[in-house]
């Protein structure tokens, strides 16, 4: 069988998001098909940084030592985020908010102890994740016309982001930078990162690329919203990297709107499902080839089936099928439609 990552050796790289448990149970596809991985949980703030000043690196270092045996290079995810930080990092012993000036340097102090273990390991870093508000937040939610409200607007102000990327710099100068953010292909949604990452340009802080989640359901997004998407981060002169790609297999926006209709459930994926993810699928690689000199990777959000973060989510105990390996990690449709070509 051929192997994915090899198919696009000449365009961009190919990676894979995985936990610590995938070592033990996807280890052969990953090694086969992947050249470079993302931790799924173990590089964030709560998990290595549970207290403050004390750090695990157990389940981060099973994944970094098996990425180092194989000789796959490492995303690094995340740092500066609303989700997933330990409470303890943006309060005092009494609970209360802590100064903006202390959160700044609990921000170097972190990411001087995680970017320097893995300085040789980790090619380019998520620094900030998901700042920009959404449509549909509700207005207490936004901050300004931009950007979510969360403790880093309610300590730092609206210049959290520069002061992130300015620290990760300073920190790192070796690993390229990333903005990473989701629904980065709706209009209005990237009309706002492409805001914060011009301002990050306009004021001489060094940006190396535009993270695209890429969290798609079937026809979202449309192929010219993600061309668009890509030409309009690329135009700053930036690379852009799908960070987090899977292809639900529900149209998960009835199931969010007014109109609640759930999806029906597929116990197992029925063929002609299958065929339409393996064309969508088929249809957007063949676009990003067209953009090789602006993709640096494209990867993948969890290596099968059998572990998408899908399954359960946002439906609870419902199935998806998002992946170009099925539960039985075996390559289904949507892998062939990607590296026959
Ligand atoms: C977001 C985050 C990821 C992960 C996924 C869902 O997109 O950036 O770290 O939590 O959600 O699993």
């Amino acid at each position: 069988m051929e192997s994915l990552c090899k198919a696009y050796e000449n365009y961009f790289k190919i990676g894979v998001a995985v936990s610590a448990p995938n070592i033990d149970t996807h280890a052969d596809l990953i090694r086969t098909h992947f050249n470079s991985i993302t931790c799924e949980n173990e590089m964030k703030p709560c998990v290595v940084q549970p207290k403050p000043g004390v750090f695990d690196f157990t389940k981060t270092d099973k994944i970094v030592n098996f990425a180092r045996e194989n000789h796959i290079p490492m995303r690094g995810h995340t740092f500066v985020w609303h989700n997933q930080m330990p409470k303890w990092f943006f309060t005092d012993d009494k609970g209360a908010f802590i100064s903006r000036s202390m959160l700044l340097s609990r921000v170097r102090e972190h990411m001087q102890v995680v970017m320097e273990r893995y300085k040789d390991d980790v090619w380019c870093w998520d620094v900030v994740n998901e700042a920009v508000f959404d449509d549909d937040a509700a207005p207490e939610k936004r901050y300004n016309d931009t950007l979510r409200r969360s403790p880093w607007t309610e300590i730092v102000g609206d210049d959290f982001i520069v002061q992130a990327f300015k620290i990760a710099n300073e920190v790192n100068p070796d690993a390229k930078l990333l903005y990473n953010d989701y629904c980065e292909y709706l209009p209005n949604k990237r009309e706002r990162i492409y805001k914060i990452v011009k301002n990050l340009i306009d004021s001489g802080v060094r940006i190396d690329a535009v993270g695209m989640q890429s969290h798609w359901h079937f026809d979202d997004p449309t192929l010219d919203m993600e061309r668009e998407a890509i030409e309009r981060y690329a135009s700053l002169g930036l690379k852009v990297q799908m960070t987090e790609m899977d292809l639900s297999v529900y149209e998960d926006k009835k199931f969010y709107s007014e109109l609640h209709q759930p999806d029906p459930e597929y116990a197992a994926l029925p063929p002609e499902v299958e065929e339409r993810q393996a064309q969508m699928y088929g249809k957007f690689f063949a676009m990003f080839r067209e953009y090789k000199d602006v993709i640096e990777s494209v990867n993948f959000w969890n290596p099968s089936d059998e572990v998408s973060w899908l399954n359960g989510f946002p439906v609870p105990g419902r199935k998806n099928y998002p992946l170009l390996f099925g539960a039985d990690h075996k390559p289904k449709k949507a892998f062939y439609s990607v590296v026959n070509f």
